[in-house]
């Protein structure tokens, strides 16, 4: 076992700076010394492959040995840092694992950077329809049902795509897909962006990792104290080639990567590494007195399987009318729905300070009013569907415009994703179902924002002829 205390990049920027060096290399802020006032020292950390600091792109030394303390504690077979967030580690594990033909299982609500990946790959994808998880109000996992059947339909599928736990951290049996998958001689790939903290243990869920999974990518920066875009990428198996993933690494991010983000990676696997159950105690005290008080303030409060996440709603208010009170009071939330808004709550240490007092008393500010908003369950009918044309045969095809109303059955050509949380309702290529249709619809009148659907405020949807 290795002292998983010791930040081995950290340390070498730390010596690199202490030496008081004269820059004449990029970047061009030159140490900060072009940035005025107290936020240059920020900049100071951000350096480039410079003596003792390694290289991400070949690593020998002090990346090196930050990237194998990663692997020690995660027990995964090889982990890298990533610095194009696990928007990046989706496109390496897609473009790493998969062949252009392939039939690829997806679970239908995943992230943007999959269907991306997928796209690149030039695979073809089936799309597996999560379950409905009624107490959060949004889509979960996908069930060992689902996919027996989708097995049966497509027996020679070669990846099961994943999504663990889902943004609301809500997590299922992962463990039973990915031995059903493993059965059948699929690869799994997990996108656990939200999970990066689950290895220190209950009372979080654990890591598709210890389940068996093949790769795993995890956001840091969602979860630990990384900085924005700092990710890790696990492989979790030995039958997966890590020099064609390295490969698209390699490919895929800068050839600039940032130290800034580097070093907190290495100081974000060293937090997470020495998270004691003294700290696991303390957070749940710190959470468990906020959830009391904000019950005690009106606040209907939806626990999530993972403890850093909590689901708030107040009654009369839509998510995005609640966000938007919280924000006119400072409070800013992860994310809103037509039901509720998200909270990511600090995974705080013993002894360390958050203002959740502080958020509480803005909070007790708002007052619950009549009216509820109404809660409709979205069970899909159909659970497996495949595009109706390749990437390829896509990029050749004429597009129109079909009003709302008259577009089901058509094929939709443009993505429209509602955001948050960033699943698609269509997806370029597959037919337009009635059902969201009237999802659709019902996003719109409460308000909702989409990403895509360039002549929505038309009433039109772009789609394939
Ligand atoms: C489930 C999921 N996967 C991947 C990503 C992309 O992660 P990143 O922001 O680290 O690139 C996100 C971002 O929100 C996400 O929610």
């Amino acid at each position: 076992m290795r002292d998983q205390n010791r930040m081995p990049l950290v340390e070498a920027l730390q010596r690199h700076i202490q030496k008081g060096s004269v820059s004449f290399h990029v970047p061009g802020h030159k140490n900060g010394s072009l940035v005025e006032g107290q936020v240059s020292k920020a900049w100071e950390y951000d350096v480039t492959e410079l003596a003792g600091l390694d290289d991400l792109h070949a690593p020998e030394d002090a990346i090196r040995e930050a990237q194998e303390l990663l692997t020690e504690h995660y027990q995964s077979e090889k982990s890298y840092f990533l610095v194009n967030g696990s928007t990046v580690g989706n496109l390496a594990m897609i473009l790493g694992v998969c062949n252009e033909g392939d039939v690829v299982f997806v679970q239908r609500n995943c992230h943007k950077s999959i269907l991306n990946g997928l796209q690149l790959a030039n695979v073809k994808p089936v799309f597996l329809h999560p379950e409905f998880d009624e107490q959060t109000a949004v889509s979960s996992g996908i069930s060992q049902a689902t996919l027996i059947q989708a097995l049966k339909l497509y027996p020679n599928a070669k990846a099961l795509i994943l999504t663990y736990p889902t943004y609301y951290g809500t997590v299922y049996d992962i463990k039973s897909l990915i031995e059903l998958a493993h059965g059948h001689e699929i690869n799994v790939l997990v996108d656990e962006a939200h999970g990066a903290h689950f290895s220190c243990g209950a009372p979080f869920p654990s890591s598709s990792l210890g389940w068996g999974a093949d790769v795993v990518v995890q956001s840091a920066h969602k979860t630990l104290p990384a900085m924005t875009m700092g990710s890790f990428l696990h492989i979790g198996t030995d039958g997966i080639e890590h020099k064609r993933i390295e490969h698209y690494l390699g490919m895929l991010q800068s050839s600039s990567p940032s130290y800034p983000i580097m070093g907190s990676l290495d100081y974000a696997r060293q937090y997470i590494a020495s998270y004691s159950v003294e700290d696991i105690d303390f957070f749940r005290d710190k959470r468990n007195n906020f959830i009391k008080g904000l019950r005690g303030a009106g606040y209907e409060i939806i626990e999530s399987a993972d403890p850093l996440k909590l689901l708030v709603r107040l009654q009369g208010f839509s998510g995005y009318e609640l966000q938007e009170e919280l924000e006119n009071r400072s409070v800013f939330a992860e994310l809103a729905d037509p039901y509720q808004v998200l909270f990511i709550l600090p995974l705080i240490k013993k002894g360390m300070t958050f203002p959740f007092e502080k958020a509480l008393l803005s909070m007790k500010a708002i007052e619950p009013s009549e009216g509820i908003p109404e809660l409709i369950l979205l069970e899909k009918q159909q659970k497996i569907t495949a595009l109706r044309h390749s990437f390829k045969e896509m990029e050749k095809k004429e597009k129109g415009w079909a009003a709302v109303d008259e577009a089901v059955g058509k094929t939709a050509a443009e993505v429209l994703i509602p955001y948050p949380p960033g699943i698609p309702l269509f997806y370029p290529g597959e037919e337009i179902l009635e059902e969201s249709i009237s999802e659709l619809k019902r996003l719109m009148k409460l308000g909702a924002k989409f990403q895509g659907g360039q002549k929505l405020d038309e009433g039109k949807i772009s789609i394939f002829f």
